[in-house]
């Protein structure tokens, strides 16, 4: 196994060589981990926008169910602002089209559960006042960087799009952006910063949260020059899927979903693939208006959650042969059991669009839905093949093994998961692996875990070198059920195991089972399999004798006594209520007597030759 110490090690000693060789790698300011959605106002208004139709988008994006899908960044673009300056040098709202200023839109934003952005640019003028306005302006951020950041944090800003028109003479691109990083940074605000200069530079990712990939989107299938069809900002895109990762975006521009160009088959490409290349989600049609085959396509929560996988990796193209494209998104880890597939004809007709599963990575049955038709579509092996309409993309969500049901009741190997966020696995010191690398809100997913009549405990063997960190047992969703919790302190070492266990609310039938971790030290727990039981044996009484098998337990005198009925050597350990260890005894023959502090119920957890009982006692 990777021992932490080495990792940690090794980890200062390329954090010292990357300092050294003046190279950071990302931008690391702990913002946009999946990629930002929203909505932004340039694709629909252009320069004609104004304070009461963006409090109209601002109450759309609750009502129409866009927040709730998760576009949460309401985002004015180009000429919010009054083409002067104030007295003080510090922009301003354009006094006319936004007479309250944006302390108060942005006041107005926040107070739907919204988060507010704003446009800006690294020269003397924003490109529209550039194109039309007064020499001399003063829109541009050059020079006055940090004053502007500043002003963007009093009024409230989240989010800062940031354009590459009118440079100051002499002036360097690069060194502009990382100013107005910095200024960022020393603003007093977390802002996200998306740099848009139309093309990617290598220095970007230490830049920028994001940085446009391509010149600006058109409302059209395929344009060539300056403006780019749906079909030129994903080819373009697509060469840069390796700079991607949680913070880190490529940015094909924003949605034209909904602004009446293309037809409903290529808006759904357009979403499809934006969503298996992690592109950013910004939304760019009137929301106030939108017709049920929009909504369907930018709400489709199936689809959005390819593109917010939290794993954050930019799905690449596998195949392509006579305009027919098979492309995939791992889910959760690159080499997960879990990819998202898009099929996308580019050609006139109708055509079937086969994807290999050799192609993305798994082997053996499969199981497959259909995210569009939001159906399953049961077990294939080997491929799959579907009919996609001409400019169209069928998204699919694949799994690997059968659909059939986990049982609750049998081990589970924690590193057969169907999902993670971040973790990893490691060779364990048992044998096999376990899952490591647990960090504060990471979660792994379990599909279709089935508690048949009833789970009311969960035993889990674990190990921890540090302060440890709470597991949350969850239903279904990182917002489902709540069953039960335990929280787990040092064991001593990363390798150093230990069975742990605690009550459940009762969990019956087939859930998708959700392990998610709390903690505040770097690394919180590592866990090598875990499984439910039915109930604990034994009811609350004075002294209880439990006959199940192989052991018999009572308490007195402030003690309890486990007295083996055969003689073969066992193992035992004993947990307080709140499911914390209490002591561990390995390859024991006789009885047993564990004397315990205070009163309250006892769980012990027997062990021989593979035979598990567990109990539960009252000492009173
Ligand atoms: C540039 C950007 C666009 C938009 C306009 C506004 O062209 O690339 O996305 O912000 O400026 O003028």
């Amino acid at each position: 196994m990777v021992n932490k110490k080495s990792y940690f090690t090794f980890s200062c000693i390329a954090v010292f060589f990357f300092c050294c060789a003046h190279q950071v790698e990302a931008l690391e300011n702990g913002l946009a981990k999946t990629p930002p959605m929203g909505w932004n106002s340039w694709n629909i208004f252009h320069e004609n926008i104004n304070e009461n139709q963006i409090k109209g988008i601002a109450d759309a994006m609750v009502s129409s169910g866009m927040k709730d899908a998760g576009y949460i960044y309401l985002n004015l673009d180009d000429n919010w602002m009054a083409t002067s300056r104030d007295a003080n040098g510090k922009l301003r709202a354009d006094p006319t089209r936004f007479p309250g200023g944006m302390k108060a839109l942005g006041d107005y934003i926040h107070s739907k559960g919204l988060k507010f952005g704003i446009y800006g640019d690294r020269g003397l003028r924003t490109c529209h006042h550039y194109h039309t306005g007064p020499v001399g302006s003063g829109s541009g951020s050059f020079g006055k960087e940090q004053l502007d950041a500043n002003t963007f944090a009093e009024w409230g800003v989240d989010y800062l799009k940031y354009d590459n028109c009118d440079p100051s003479p002499g002036s360097n691109m690069r060194q502009d952006y990382e100013r107005m990083r910095d200024a960022l940074a020393n603003c007093g605000r977390d802002i996200v910063f998306s740099i848009c200069a139309w093309e990617f530079q290598p220095w970007m990712p230490a830049a920028g949260n994001l940085w446009r990939t391509t010149g600006d989107i058109t409302d059209k299938w395929s344009s060539s020059g300056f403006f780019h069809g749906i079909i030129e900002c994903i080819d373009k895109n697509a060469t840069l899927a390796t700079h991607a990762k949680p913070g880190a975006w490529n940015d094909p521009d924003m949605l034209q979903i909904g602004n009446g160009g293309c037809t409903t088959e290529e808006y759904r490409t357009h979403m499809s693939m934006w969503c298996i290349m992690a592109s950013p989600l910004i939304a760019g049609n009137d929301i106030r208006n939108m017709s049920q085959t929009i909504k369907d396509i930018l709400l489709n929560r199936e689809v959005i959650a390819v593109n917010q996988d939290p794993a954050g990796i930019q799905g690449t193209r596998v195949k392509a042969s006579n305009g027919l494209e098979v492309w995939c998104k791992p889910l959760g880890s690159v080499n997960g059991t879990t990819k998202a597939v898009a099929l996308l004809n580019r050609n006139g007709s109708a055509q079937s669009i086969t994807v290999n599963f050799s192609d993305i990575g798994l082997s053996g049955t499969v199981s497959i839905r259909d995210l569009w038709a939001k159906s399953d579509k049961g077990s294939f092996s080997g491929s799959y093949s579907m009919m996609v309409p001409s400019h169209g993309t069928g998204m699919l969500k694949i799994t690997s093994g059968p659909a059939e049901p986990i049982s609750a009741f049998t081990k589970i190997e924690a590193e057969n998961f169907s999902l993670q966020s971040g973790i990893q696995t490691e060779t364990c010191s048992e044998g096999g692996e376990n899952i490591g690398y647990i960090q504060n809100a990471d979660y792994v997913v379990y599909n279709n875990v089935d508690f048949g009549d009833g789970a009311e405990s969960f035993i889990a063997r674990v190990s921890c070198g540090s302060n440890g960190g709470t597991i949350e047992i969850l239903l279904d969703s990182l917002t489902g059920h709540l069953a039960g919790s335990y929280s787990v302190t040092t064991t001593g070492g990363w390798q150093t195991w230990i069975d742990v266990t605690c009550t459940i609310a009762r969990i019956t039938g087939k859930h998708d089972l959700y392990l998610r971790f709390t903690g505040t030290d770097q690394y919180l727990m590592n866990i090598n399999w875990f499984h439910f039981d039915s109930g604990i044996v034994g009811t609350k009484q004075r002294a209880v004798t439990v006959r199940k098998g192989d052991f018999k337990t009572e308490t007195r005198n402030g003690a309890i006594t486990i007295t083996p009925l055969k003689h073969n050597r066992y193992s035992m350990s004993v947990f307080g209520s709140d499911g914390r260890l209490i002591t561990i005894r390995d390859n024991m023959v006789d009885k047993v007597s564990v004397p315990v502090k205070s009163r309250g119920i006892y769980v012990i957890k027997l062990s021989c030759e593979g035979h598990v009982e567990t109990k539960k006692v009252s000492v009173y």
